[in-house]
């Protein structure tokens, strides 16, 4: 079953509109890739879902509509996403960021027994759980927004290009742990990437969008396995 479905799906900027009948649909449990170049409208498309730009179609998660609530009603619905350029609080340390991302939790216990959890996913955070977050590297960064963004306990994780900036190594690490936790905790991943050789790497499917359009879409191993993909995107 799916647990988020796009219809027809149309963005607006003011007077300009960024996307054009966008149809996507996730599968409960999966990861998908949404690939692209620069300007392409994967930003806009995670916005569309947390409905920070003008929408018009439909978009279902779980079978109930989102369009009409609120950015933080969609976040209360189960919906993490962890903005390009990972929006997390330098002037905090580790563990305040993780405990800001848990904000709308009741439970003291759990909240704490879920951070001891991201701790055993990210054993690195564990160490510098009293660091500046500002002080950590670019890779340590997007840790603590992946693990942060996990404290909602949500059902679905948006992510924007995770591997901006990162060197390979570190962006090698990063999406292991993100499968590592679609895996261990069953969360549902949407990645938008530029790089599409990372994320066909992690994806069970995968959508290509190009000015506003869904292009291509199927298996990742197909997308990866397709001439235009190669030559476009994988650069061989
Ligand atoms: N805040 C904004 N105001 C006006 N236009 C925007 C804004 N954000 C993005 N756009 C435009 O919408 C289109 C899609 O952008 P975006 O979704 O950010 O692409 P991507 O994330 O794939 O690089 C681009 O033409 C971009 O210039
Ligand atoms: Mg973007």
């Amino acid at each position: 079953m799916s647990l988020l479905a796009l219809r027809n799906v149309r963005a607006f900027y003011g007077p300009l509109q960024a996307l054009h009948g966008v149809d996507l649909e996730l599968e409960a449990g999966s990861i998908t890739a949404l690939l692209g170049s620069n300007g392409a409208g994967k930003t806009t498309t995670l916005r569309a879902i947390c409905n920070m730009v003008r929408v018009t179609g439909t978009i279902e998660f779980d079978g109930r509509a989102l369009n009409g609530l609120a950015t933080e009603g969609v976040a209360r619905r189960g919906i993490a996403h962890v903005p390009q350029g990972r929006g997390t609080f330098g002037h905090l340390s580790v563990e305040e960021n993780l405990q800001l991302g848990a904000i709308t939790r009741r439970s003291r216990r759990e909240v704490d027994a879920d951070i001891a959890r991201a701790f055993e996913h990210f054993p690195i955070l564990k160490e510098r759980r009293g660091q500046q977050a500002g002080l950590l590297s670019g890779g340590q960064q997007q840790m603590l927004a992946l693990a942060r963004s996990m404290m909602l306990r949500p059902r679905l994780l948006l992510l924007d290009e995770p591997s901006f900036g990162l060197a390979p190594l570190v962006v090698r690490e990063t999406f292991d742990r993100l499968e590592e936790i679609n895996r261990a905790e069953g969360v549902t991943v949407l990645v938008v990437e530029q790089n599409a050789q990372i994320a066909l790497k992690v994806a069970d499917r995968a959508y290509v969008i190009e000015t506003g359009r869904i292009v291509m879409a199927g298996p990742a191993a197909e997308i990866a396995a397709s001439d235009d993909v190669r030559r476009s995107y994988l650069g061989h």
